[in-house]
């Protein structure tokens, strides 16, 4: 049922003024500065995909009975454009995204979108708003998503649904910017249980990590880590990104995806980079009795966060309910730098793309 749609394109008649812009520019957090424009595609039962247009961001008039608004029936996607030194704006791996968003819309039993149609979805969206990519270190943030839309409160899969792409100009994710996070290990809460959501992008699992992370919050912690529901005792994956393990020998160990973890595109991206400058990568367990023993006896040089909005973030200090430990130093490690590095410079194009990752928009 691949269907070739047209995109309308209306320009907003009431762009921000470009010096309010650049003003907004100069202190860029994350997520709360959006571009001009917005791409919609809808689709409904009896007509697939259809009316694609890219218009001028504005509220989604909603029926109160709206499923979404019930029974949470929505997925997402984040991922970045980036300028590169020539001007030329591009997406990372665009096509993971796509795939990963038909991965979520079917456990969510949702319409797959056809990937090309999510491709162009965001690449129309980038290229009329390409002038909300910041320039240095700042990115233009992307949030593909979908809803239920249908007006009905029997629990069935919607037959209306709303896809939409969203742009933020961002900054750091984290307020201390590149200084290293502190975790806060849940211990009332998870995440993900085996048969559930864990694996996928669905609004739920980031609304039932809000009380841990603001738990997180109250402790002085920048991001919650979760533990398995089974046993409480291996390391899933924080808040919102995957999480990483840097060992004495040089070897990374990073949770494998066991269905309750996100498959991370830049966590996939790294185990690649990492494996291609010669480093073992372990996609295993690691439970946190390991963790705090390896810390101790420093086993364990560094250990660091990754997702599209948080890039790479080194973990400084781990706190549990009646103690804490500091990762080395608790300064950011030099695998974590170099790891880091080798991805931005990928993906700003200042280093040659041998996996043809970078794609121009
Ligand atoms: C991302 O890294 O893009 C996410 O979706 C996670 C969220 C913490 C912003």
């Amino acid at each position: 049922e691949q269907q070739t749609l047209t995109f309308d394109i209306t320009s907003n008649a009431q762009p921000m003024a470009e010096a309010d812009r650049l003003e907004a520019f100069k202190a860029l957090g994350f997520g709360t500065l959006f571009s001009d424009h917005m791409t919609v595609v809808r689709w409904s039962a009896d007509r697939g995909w259809h009316s694609a247009e890219v218009t001028a961001r504005a509220p989604f008039p909603m029926d109160p009975a709206s499923a979404v608004l019930h029974y949470a029936q929505e997925i997402f996607e984040g991922m970045k454009a980036y300028r590169t030194a020539d001007g030329q704006a591009v997406l990372f791996r665009p096509d993971q995204n796509a795939e990963r968003f038909n991965q979520s819309a079917k456990r969510m039993g949702m319409p797959e979108i056809p990937e090309a149609l999510f491709v162009e979805a965001v690449q129309k969206l980038v290229a009329t708003d390409a002038k909300w990519i910041p320039e240095g270190e700042g990115s233009l943030y992307l949030r593909p998503f979908m809803f239920a839309n249908e007006p009905f409160l029997g629990v069935r899969p919607s037959r209306e649904f709303i896809f939409c792409v969203i742009a933020s100009s961002v900054g750091p994710y984290f307020k201390g910017g590149a200084k290293p996070v502190t975790i806060w290990t849940s211990q009332n809460f998870t995440r993900a249980a085996n048969g559930g959501t864990g694996a996928v992008k669905c609004g739920g699992n980031y609304a039932a990590s809000l009380i841990a992370q603001a738990e997180a919050a109250e402790q002085g912690c920048d991001q919650v880590v979760f533990l398995d529901a089974a046993e409480h005792k291996w390391v899933e994956e924080l808040g919102g990104m995957n999480v990483f393990f840097v060992m004495q020998d040089g070897t990374l160990i990073t949770p494998p995806l066991n269905g309750n973890i996100l498959p991370g595109i830049t966590r996939k991206s790294l185990i690649q980079l990492a494996r291609d400058e010669g480093m073992t990568v372990e996609e295993r367990a690691y439970s946190f009795s390991e963790w705090q023993a390896d810390a101790a006896s420093g086993k364990l040089k560094e250990a660091f966060a990754c997702g599209t909005a948080a890039v790479v973030a080194a973990i400084g200090k781990v706190k549990f309910p009646g103690g804490e430990f500091t990762i080395a130093d608790g300064q950011t490690g030099q695998t974590t730098t170099r790891l880091r590095d080798l991805l931005v410079n990928i993906q700003r194009g200042r280093s040659n793309d041998r996996y043809g990752w970078v794609q121009p928009v």
